[in-house]
């Protein structure tokens, strides 16, 4: 059974979007597994890093996105949402991570979830909000080792949707004040939710990211993050690597981890927070 991950915070720009294309490449490069990669947050960033621009408009256009699959919840006679046609296989720019797939989003996806959060419940006869990706991606969830979901920077229903079908999740963070400050809410707000639904969603661990070694701020930030109050803290650390925002842009050619994220250092690092990671699923 394939292991499903969600990559949440609620503050954009710390790097959940790297740390979710970046675990996606190690697991498939290093660690040969098969991963899907589920991209729920409007700013299409891990679908652009994974296909580019280009690829990502076409699909866009023909409405070949995640987007599709939550305007059909609001038009329930009318269902357009081909898994097939949406999913993207065998996506990134790293030579040598070939068993990677993409479900991509779409900014439209911003829209659907307001309209979403004001349709009232019992026009869902059918199926509950928040089940609509669980049952969408369930065909194809035996597929893989690890699903990979990048939520957007909130607790909407799209993010619900990603937590429902989770094991657990990762909490990526700068280790400044503002960044860390939602994380008691963000494990709170989860645990909530998998009480809920009678799933459990492991907090699988904070991955401390953009790390400033020379900051006192980020020091004295990881030595409370360590103390583990509201989750585990992964005992790597990301780096911050000014090379590392070329990671972003997709690349035509292809390329190496190394060439990818600047230093084999940075490589390693991802590397060794996915065998965390799998240790914590596993364990
Ligand atoms: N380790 C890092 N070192 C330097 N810059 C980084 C690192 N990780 C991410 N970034 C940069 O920080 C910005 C936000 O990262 P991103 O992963 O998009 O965050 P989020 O998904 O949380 O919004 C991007 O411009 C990205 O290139
Ligand atoms: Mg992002």
């Amino acid at each position: 059974m394939a292991h499903v991950v969600s990559t949440i915070n609620l503050k954009g720009g710390v790097g959940k979007t790297h740390t979710t294309v970046a675990l996606a490449e190690v697991y498939s490069a290093l660690l040969r597994k098969k991963v899907l990669v589920i991209d729920l947050d409007p700013q299409t960033n891990a679908t652009t890093m994974l296909i580019g621009e280009e690829k990502w408009a076409e699909l866009n256009k023909k409405d070949q996105t995640l987007a599709r699959l939550f305007k059909d919840a609001l038009d329930p006679e009318n269902p357009k949402f081909d898994l097939g046609k949406s999913l993207q296989k065998h996506v990134s720019d790293v030579q040598s991570a070939k068993t990677i797939d993409l479900l991509p989003s779409s900014l439209d996806l911003i829209d659907v979830q307001d309209r979403l959060a004001t349709v009232p419940s019992g026009r869902f006869y059918a199926v509950n909000p928040i089940d609509l990706l669980t049952r969408a991606v369930r065909p194809i969830v035996d597929d893989y080792d690890i699903i990979l979901i990048d939520c957007p920077p909130n607790l909407g229903v799209i993010t619900l949707n990603g937590l429902r079908m989770s094991n657990g999740y990762v909490i990526p963070t700068i280790p400044d004040v503002l960044s860390t400050y939602g994380i008691p809410q963000i494990v709170k707000r989860v645990g909530e939710f998998s009480q809920q639904i009678a799933e459990p969603i492991e907090p699988l661990g904070i991955v401390v990211s953009k790390y400033r070694e020379q900051s006192t701020v980020h020091q004295n930030v990881v030595k409370r993050l360590r103390e583990g109050k509201d989750a585990p803290l992964f005992k790597t650390i990301i780096k911050e690597n000014n090379q590392i925002a070329s990671a972003a842009e997709f690349s035509t050619g292809q390329r190496t981890l190394k060439q990818k994220y600047g230093y084999q250092w940075q490589v390693d690092a991802y590397e060794a927070l996915a065998k965390e990671i799998w240790e914590a699923l596993e364990g």
